[in-house]
C-alpha cells in the first residue's frame, strides 16, 4: 500500500469507529498487555517503563496501518542515517548527533567528532569535580551557587532536570536566568553571593541578545564585588572564538559542534549546571538511561517500539482523530518543568508548514504542547478537559515510588489521581447516573433535569499513561530520550525536517530594528498603525 492509500485507510477507519466507546475496547481481555509497551521489566533494570495506550480508540486496525505509515515514510532508514552522522538537517546542511553524547551512535560516525565530544566530557568532569570538591573556587571560597545564563535549549533542558533530580542535588545550588526582562536577573542575583557564584554562559551560537544581555549584567553586578569577574564564568558554546573574545579563556569553554540541536543538548556541556549539582557520576547515569532508550529505539520492532508507539499515538490523535493540541500532565511535582521543555522539544522541531522538499504539508503538522504538574491541573483547567467540547489527549506520567518513604500516604493519593483521572476521561459519566444522583438529593422534574445535565461527563476521552519506577537520573534520562525519539518520528511520518528552526528568526529580526523605534523622536512611519500606537504608548510609560 502506498503512503497516501495507508492516510486514506486510516481515515476511513476513523470514520467507522469514531463513536466506539473506547471501554468496549476492554471486552477483549489481552487489550491492556496488546496496547502497552515496557522496557527494562525482563531484566530487572532499575529504569523500568510501561506505557499504557489502551485507553485511547486504537484498534489492531488501526495499529496496524499506522506502522505500515511508519514503514513505508522509511522511518528505518532515517533512524540509521540519524545515528550513523548523515546530514538529515537538511536545510542547514547538518548532522544530528545528540545520540553521540550518549555513546550510541553508529561507528560509522566521524571519527573527529567522537573524539572532540569525549575529550570535552572528560573536561567537563574534571571541572565539575574541581568546582564541588573546592578546588576550584571564588574569591569567597568554595562555589556555594552555580548561575545558568541561557535560553531555549540551553535552558529549558537544565533547568528542568535539575527541578526533576532535586533528590540527587549534593553540589552548589543552581540558578537560571533566561528572560531578557531584567526581572529575571534581579530576581535570581538578589540574595547570591558574588564572590561564591559560578556563572555558566551557555549559548550555542554566542549571539544570542537575551544571553548576551543578562551576560554582561551579570559581569557587571559581580564586577562591583571581584576584580576578576572572567574568572568565576565559563562557556558552553558551540562558538568558541566568540566566548574568547568575551574574555573567556579557553580552558573554561566547553564547545559542542552544530550537529547537536539547541533543544538537543542537555546531554553535553549544556548540562554542565546539571552534573555540577548532581556530580559527574550521576550525570553518567542520566547519559545511561538515555543510551538504553536509544538502543530500544534502534534494535526494538516497530510493534514493541516505545517511541514509536508514542509517535503513533500521537499522529492517530493529531492527524487522524483532528485533536490539535495535548497535555502533558506529570504526576510528579519535580517534573513541573517537562511541559515547557516538551514544547521546545516538539513544537519547534515539528511545528512546520513545509515538507523536507519545501512543499506545503497536505495535513496538519505537529500538535500544541501544554500541561501543568497533577494534581495542582485538576484545580485549574481539568474541567474543560473532561467537559469542554474540544477532545483533548492527555500523556500522564507517573512514578510508582516517591523520593519520600515518610510521606507514603501522599504518594498513593498522588498514584490514586493520576489513575482516577484516566479512568474518569475514559468512562464519564451518563445522564441516567447523572439524574439518578439528582433524585437521591430530592431533586424532581425540571430542575432534576437541569442540574442532571451539568453533571454528565461525555467519558470516551483518550489518554495514554508512561508508569516509571522512580524518578532517578537513569529514569529522566530515558524519558528524555523517548520524547526525542517520539518528536523523531512523527516528523519521519510528516516529512519534516524536525531539527531547524527558521519560524523564529522572522521575530528576532524586527525586534532588533523595533528596539531602535523606542528611542524619543524616532521615526517609526514605516510601520502600521498597530504598532505605531503600541511605540507611543510604550514609549511613554
Ligand atoms: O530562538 C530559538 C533558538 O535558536 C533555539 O533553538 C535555541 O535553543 C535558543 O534559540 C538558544 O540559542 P543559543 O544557544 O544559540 O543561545
Amino acid at each position: 500500500m502506498k503512503t497516501e492509500a495507508i492516510w486514506s485507510a486510516l481515515a476511513d477507519h476513523h470514520l467507522t469507529v469514531a463513536d466506539r466507546a473506547i471501554l468496549s475496547l476492554f471486552d477483549d481481555p489481552n487489550r491492556a498487555d496488546a496496547f502497552s509497551a515496557r522496557l527494562g521489566y525482563e531484566d530487572g533494570h532499575s529504569g523500568q517503563l510501561l506505557f499504557d495506550f489502551s485507553k485511547t480508540n486504537l484498534d489492531g486496525t488501526a495499529l496496524d496501518l499506522l506502522l505500515r505509515l511508519a514503514d513505508s515514510a522509511g522511518l528505518a532508514a532515517r533512524r540509521a542515517a540519524m545515528f550513523s552522522g548523515e546530514p538529515i538537517n537538511e536545510t542547514e546542511g547538518r548532522a544530528v548527533l545528540h545520540t553521540m553524547l550518549r555513546g550510541t551512535a553508529d561507528p560509522a560516525v566521524r571519527g573527529d567528532w567522537v573524539q572532540d565530544q569525549l575529550a570535552t566530557r572528560s573536561r567537563m568532569r574534571v571541572f565539575a569535580d574541581a568546582v564541588r570538591s573546592g578546588d576550584f573556587a571564588g574569591p569567597g571560597g568554595t562555589f556555594t551557587d552555580v548561575v545558568n545564563i541561557g535560553i531555549g535549549g540551553s535552558d529549558l533542558g537544565p533547568v528542568m532536570a535539575c527541578l526533576a533530580l532535586a533528590p540527587y542535588h549534593d553540589g552548589p545550588r543552581t540558578h537560571f536566568i533566561s528572560n531578557v526582562d531584567g526581572a529575571h536577573a534581579a530576581d535570581t542575583l538578589r540574595g547570591l553571593n558574588p564572590r561564591t557564584t559560578l556563572v555558566i554562559i551557555a549559548s550555542k551560537t554566542f549571539s544570542t541578545i537575551e544571553t548576551m544581555t543578562n551576560a554582561a549584567t551579570v559581569r557587571d553586578w559581580m564586577a562591583a564585588s571581584v576584580a576578576y569577574p572572567a574568572a568565576q564564568m565559563v562557556a558552553v558554546s558551540s562558538a568558541e572564538e566568540r566566548a574568547a573574545e568575551w574574555g573567556i579563556p579557553a580552558d573554561r569553554v566547553f564547545g559542542f559542534g552544530d550537529y547537536i540541536g539547541g533543544r538537543y543538548s542537555v546531554w553535553g556541556p549544556v548540562g554542565l549546571s546539571l552534573m555540577l549539582a548532581i556530580g559527574s557520576d550521576g550525570f553518567s547515569q542520566f547519559l545511561d538511561g538515555a543510551a538504553a532508550m536509544d538502543g530500544h529505539f534502534r534494535h526494538a520492532p516497530f510493534a514493541e517500539n516505545l517511541p514509536v508507539l508514542l509517535a503513533l499515538t500521537g499522529v492517530w490523535h493529531n492527524q487522524i482523530c483532528g485533536y490539535a493540541t495535548r497535555a502533558v500532565l506529570p504526576y510528579d511535582q519535580r517534573l513541573s518543568r517537562l511541559p515547557a521543555y516538551l514544547q521546545q522539544l516538539e513544537m519547534e522541531s515539528n511545528g512546520k508548514r513545509v515538507a523536507m522538499d519545501g512543499s506545503d504539508l497536505t495535513r496538519n503538522s505537529g500538535p500544541v504542547v501544554w500541561g501543568e504538574p497533577g494534581t495542582n491541573g485538576q484545580h485549574a483547567f481539568y474541567q474543560m478537559i473532561h467537559q469542554g467540547t474540544r477532545v483533548i489527549p492527555c500523556e500522564f506520567l507517573i512514578a510508582a515510588e516517591g523520593h519520600e518513604p515518610t510521606l507514603a500516604q501522599h504518594h498513593r493519593l498522588l498514584i490514586a489521581n493520576c489513575l482516577a483521572q484516566s479512568e474518569a476521561l475514559m468512562r464519564g459519566r451518563s445522564l441516567d447516573t447523572a439524574r439518578g444522583m439528582m433524585a437521591a438529593r430530592g431533586l424532581v422534574e425540571a430542575e432534576l433535569d437541569r442540574q442532571a445535565r451539568h453533571r454528565v461527563f461525555p467519558g470516551n476521552r483518550p489518554s495514554v499513561t508512561l508508569a516509571y519506577r522512580k524518578l532517578t537520573p537513569q529514569v529522566l534520562g530515558m524519558i528524555l530520550a523517548l520524547y526525542e525519539h517520539r518528536v523523531f518520528v512523527e516528523g519521519i511520518i510528516l516529512g519534516i525536517n524536525s531539527f531547524d528552526q527558521w519560524g523564529v528568526e522572522l521575530g528576532k529580526e524586527l525586534a532588533v530594528a523595533l528596539e531602535m523605534l523606542l528611542v524619543p523622536g524616532a521615526d517609526d512611519s514605516a510601520k502600521d498603525g498597530s504598532t505605531r500606537t503600541l511605540l507611543a504608548h510604550l514609549r511613554r510609560s
